[in-house]
């Protein structure tokens, strides 16, 4: 079931979608709190220290899991997903380094650091919330269009569009990520979709009301109990 919350624009969309994930921690403050990175999480994330200050709320016993990372990209490289979230988030709030879980692009054997990263969540516990961006084709995480829904967490190849969209240019972007699969996903026990702007329309139409299939991997959400989908008014009319 997915739960959808209409906002009027992308400032409203990243207020609300903070005030769900304060509540959660709020709830259980040693959460397992799954995040994503992209344009759409940058306001977000200015939002949520931005509250959490206010209301004096603690991330010290908050556990995260990052979805994904290029491949072959070193933490401090500017383009890796983990610089990302350092400039974002990481160092703007009490999180704790050893709290921190991230998908390491440079490991030397990927197939064994995918596995790490898998047993790593379910030690956890499992994540209590994962927060999600949608790709324009409908991926999500790196899930890119053919992703089944047993998915794990794996080497991915990244689609044309997804690397021109991320990186300005093919010549500059990395062929493949590693990211947590669709299980990975669906076995989180809440999942809170923000998403903002036109470009998103058709992927977030397609997500809730055409087929369930492994052409739009966002539509999988709906076999899941517990769904938010926090939109702007120009991604759903
Ligand atoms: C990227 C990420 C996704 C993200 C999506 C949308 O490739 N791997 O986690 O949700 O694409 O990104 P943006 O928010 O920049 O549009």
């Amino acid at each position: 079931m997915i739960e959808l919350i209409r906002e009027k624009n992308k400032k409203k969309v990243a207020e609300a979608s903070a005030k769900i994930v304060l509540q959660e921690i709020k709830k259980k403050p040693n959460l397992i709190l799954g995040l994503a990175t992209g344009r759409t999480m940058a306001p977000f994330y200015k939002e949520l220290v931005k509250r959490a200050k206010k209301e004096k709320i603690s991330f010290a016993n908050v556990k995260t899991f990052n979805l994904d990372e290029y491949a072959g990209i070193r933490e401090k490289d500017k383009e890796s997903l983990r610089y990302f979230m350092n400039k974002n988030f990481f160092s703007k709030v009490d999180l704790k380094k050893e709290n921190i879980n991230f998908l390491d692009g440079k490991a030397r054997n990927f197939k064994k650091e995918c596995l790490r990263y898998e047993n790593k969540i379910k030690k956890s516990g499992g994540i209590d919330l994962q927060v999600l961006g949608i790709g324009r084709n409908g991926h999500i995480a790196f899930n890119e269009p053919g992703s089944s829904i047993k998915s794990k967490t794996r080497k991915v190849r990244l689609s044309e569009e997804t690397r021109k969209v991320d990186f300005g240019s093919l010549k500059d972007a990395p062929e493949f990520a590693l990211t947590t699969g669709i299980s990975t996903i669906l076995n989180s026990r809440k999942i809170l979709l923000l998403t903002f702007g036109k470009e998103k329309k058709k992927a977030v139409q397609n997500s809730l009301h055409g087929k369930i299939s492994s052409k739009v991997p966002a539509s999988f959400l709906r076999r899941h109990k517990k769904v938010i989908f926090v939109v702007d008014e120009a991604c759903y009319d």
